[in-house]
């Protein structure tokens, strides 16, 4: 199986501040693969990284095959959709088609049967003289993406893509990108929603620069060890509190999701016998991304091993 990525020991600082700090992957051809962290934590400088739009400060890292310092060769070949800017909203939506194609080199009949193809895929065939302005969010990434793909890119590496678009549009983003990965394309996909990991066959965590894992989302479930459990009621911050030292509680680590309280045991626990849990409702639930993400941080997990 080839590679689509193979990166080691990624570095990127700016000045004094590491963005960045030793990243290996093996991202293998065909896949969608997620990157998930919270804000500041290093994807995009990442991503921008594996496109060959910035240069690491050490490491290295074949895309295709091709070394980063490959430049025209190696942007030929990739699809980027960049987090902040890509599309100029005062420009139609066939202006900003045509821009693309432009940067790509197509021309004459190819750009047109390409951009219309693009039209058509992202369904704005009746609004192409409608200013880029006037979209729906979910219309405009999808234009974007129809932008980023003009060129039939062997990989795409999408920043955020789904970043201001409500959940319907998000749903069916994610289908447009199944879509296109069914012949190969790989698809490299950044977001801080961790519910999205569940549609990424790999998923990498990323925290302070640093990788906490890579894994397929069923894999990074079962390295949660023992029971969780969700508890809810009244004042659960007091809760905690009240049992946070009590001996006796098969303890691993509590943690909080809005008012909720997620508390990780080493074992089964009775929640029903216990005058501390009186009024408040538990049950047993199956890690979500989160957890596992929260986990990972706090057992200063690295790639590989939890
Ligand atoms: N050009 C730059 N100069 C200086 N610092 C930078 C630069 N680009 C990024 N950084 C810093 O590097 C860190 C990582 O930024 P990056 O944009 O990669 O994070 P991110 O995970 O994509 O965050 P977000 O979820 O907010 O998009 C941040 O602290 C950011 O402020
Ligand atoms: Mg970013």
């Amino acid at each position: 199986m080839t590679a689509a990525v193979e990166a080691d020991a990624l570095v990127k600082k700016f000045g004094a501040f590491t963005a960045v700090d030793g990243i290996a992957l093996m991202i293998p051809e065909g896949c969608v693969f997620g990157f998930l962290g919270p804000n500041g934590s290093g994807k995009s400088t990442t991503i921008r990284m594996l496109c060959g739009l910035l240069a690491p400060t050490s490491g290295r890292a074949l895309v295709l095959g091709m070394p980063l310092s490959s430049g025209r060769e190696l942007r030929a070949r990739v699809g980027y959709m960049s987090q902040k800017f890509s599309l100029y909203p005062d420009l139609t939506v066939a202006e900003n088609l045509d821009l693309y194609a432009g940067l790509y080199g197509l021309s004459g009949a190819g750009k047109r049967a390409r951009t219309d193809e693009m039209l058509e895929f992202a369904g704005l065939e009746d609004r192409r003289r409608s200013l880029t302005s006037t979209l729906s969010g979910g219309a405009r990434q999808k234009l974007a993406l129809g932008c980023a793909i003009l060129h039939r890119p062997r990989i795409l590496f999408l920043d955020e893509p789904t970043g201001g678009v409500d959940p319907r549009s998000r749903r069916e983003f994610w289908s447009v990108i199944y879509s296109l990965t069914r012949d190969g394309t790989t698809a490299i996909v950044t977001t801080h929603f961790m519910d999205e990991a569940e549609h990424c066959d790999r998923v990498a965590f990323i925290h302070s620069g640093r990788l906490l894992a890579d894994d397929s989302p069923h894999s990074l479930r079962k390295r949660m060890p023992g029971f969780l459990y969700e508890i809810s009621g009244h004042d659960t911050m007091t809760l905690l509190r009240d049992i946070a030292h009590r001996p006796g509680l098969p303890m691993i680590d509590a943690s909080f999701f809005g008012a909720k309280l997620h508390l990780l045991f080493h074992s089964e626990y009775d929640f029903s016998g216990d005058p501390a849990f009186a009024g408040y409702e538990s049950k047993r639930i199956t890690p979500s991304m989160e957890d596992v993400f929260v986990r990972l941080v706090k057992s200063g997990a690295h790639a590989g091993g939890a």
